[in-house]
């Protein structure tokens, strides 16, 4: 139902298990990247009504799960700070098609996968943290990156037919995997 490929291993949960503290940093970090690309969007597409108020309401949504996880950092007395972060999303977006309206599908479904691997990772650090509060945190966000997941693939739909979008999801669900597969083992949302 999210769509992707690949299922996370196990090493992936003992890492972010290891450094909760530096998962939690990359965690608020990609929050509000989630936020930022849907308002980006907003900004770029104009002409495209139906955009709007679905990314402006999901743009709220992360900056709302941005505050939440500083509310956790400060809890935990850890301070916000900037984190080299993984180059997972750089290079989902390398598959992106330049033109238009390919480039605005193509980033709608990576957004769509991003989501999804976010949702799937959720799922597995409320099973895995010993903290109570944070695994109940965990759970909650799950619900809202399937909503998230389901919002872009809507969207997508908006541009193109099922089977196009059915296709390309593939294309890039299968280059999201690979992605993942390559990157650097950090103790990342999507490392
Ligand atoms: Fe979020
Ligand atoms: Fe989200």
């Amino acid at each position: 139902v999210l769509n992707l490929l690949s299922d996370t291993g196990p090493d992936w949960a003992e890492r972010a298990r290891l450094h909760i503290d530096e998962l939690l940093i990359d965690h608020a970090h990609c929050e509000k990247k989630a936020a930022g690309m849907a308002v980006q969007l907003i900004f770029r597409y104009t002409q495209h009504a139906f955009l709007l108020e679905p990314l402006s309401r999901l743009a709220r949504e992360e900056l709302t799960h941005f505050e939440q996880v500083l509310e956790h950092l400060g809890a935990r007395g850890i301070a916000f700070r900037a984190l080299k972060p993984s180059p997972y999303a750089g290079r989902l977006r390398s598959e992106v098609r330049s033109f238009e309206p390919a480039h605005l599908l193509d980033t709608l479904l990576c957004c769509a996968l991003v989501e999804a691997r976010s949702c799937e990772r959720f799922g597995i650090l409320a099973g895995a943290v010993e903290d109570a509060a944070l695994a109940r945190f965990y759970r909650g966000l799950l619900a809202s990156e399937a909503r998230h997941h389901r919002t872009y693939l809507d969207l997508a739909a908006e541009l193109a037919s099922a089977a196009e979008v059915r296709s390309r999801l593939r294309a890039l669900a299968l280059h999201e995997a690979a992605v993942l597969q390559d990157i650097p083992e950090l103790a990342r949302m999507h490392g």
